[in-house]
């Protein structure tokens, strides 16, 4: 899977955004280790704290089916009425969120345009520096 390749899906999922309070639309398309590829769009809510991120909605939606394992994730957003789009970079919850199930030196984030070939890589570590993990939760295991 090229990252061409994650940002069309991401793209795809950015269609079916929810999104009538802030008209600001997302996608996401987190790929599994295997290869295979879940994908996330925001849904609003008028009470508005419910709102869930794209980035969320993927990894809620292939944690809840099985997935633990993921190597990268492609995010696009913007305006709702327009199809050119800004670098749209992943909120702090949704960083926080992929830590609990990534490896952060390695797992990428790819951040897309419209235009397939204009997009920006990131580890997760750069976008999360000194996150805090389960590593720091280990401690349990011998907690008496
Ligand atoms: N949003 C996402 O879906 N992902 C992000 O990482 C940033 C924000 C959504 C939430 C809300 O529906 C809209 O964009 C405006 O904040």
């Amino acid at each position: 899977m090229t990252h061409e390749d994650l940002i069309s899906k991401a793209l795809e999922a950015r269609k079916m955004a929810y999104t009538p309070y802030s008209h600001h639309a997302v996608g996401a398309a987190l790929l599994t280790k295997d290869g295979k590829v879940y994908l996330g769009c925001n849904i609003e809510n008028a009470a508005y704290t419910p709102t869930n991120c794209a980035e969320r909605t993927a990894l809620f939606k292939a944690v809840s089916e099985g997935e633990r394992d993921f190597t990268a994730i492609a995010i696009v957003g913007g305006p709702d009425n327009q199809e050119e789009l800004p670098i749209c970079a992943p909120c702090g919850v949704c960083r926080q969120a992929l830590n609990e199930f990534v490896d952060p030196e390695s797992f990428e984030v790819i951040l897309g345009t419209n235009d397939p070939k204009n997009y920006k890589k990131f580890k997760l570590a750069e976008l999360l520096p000194l996150g805090f993990g389960p590593k720091n939760m280990s401690f349990l295991k011998d907690y008496q």
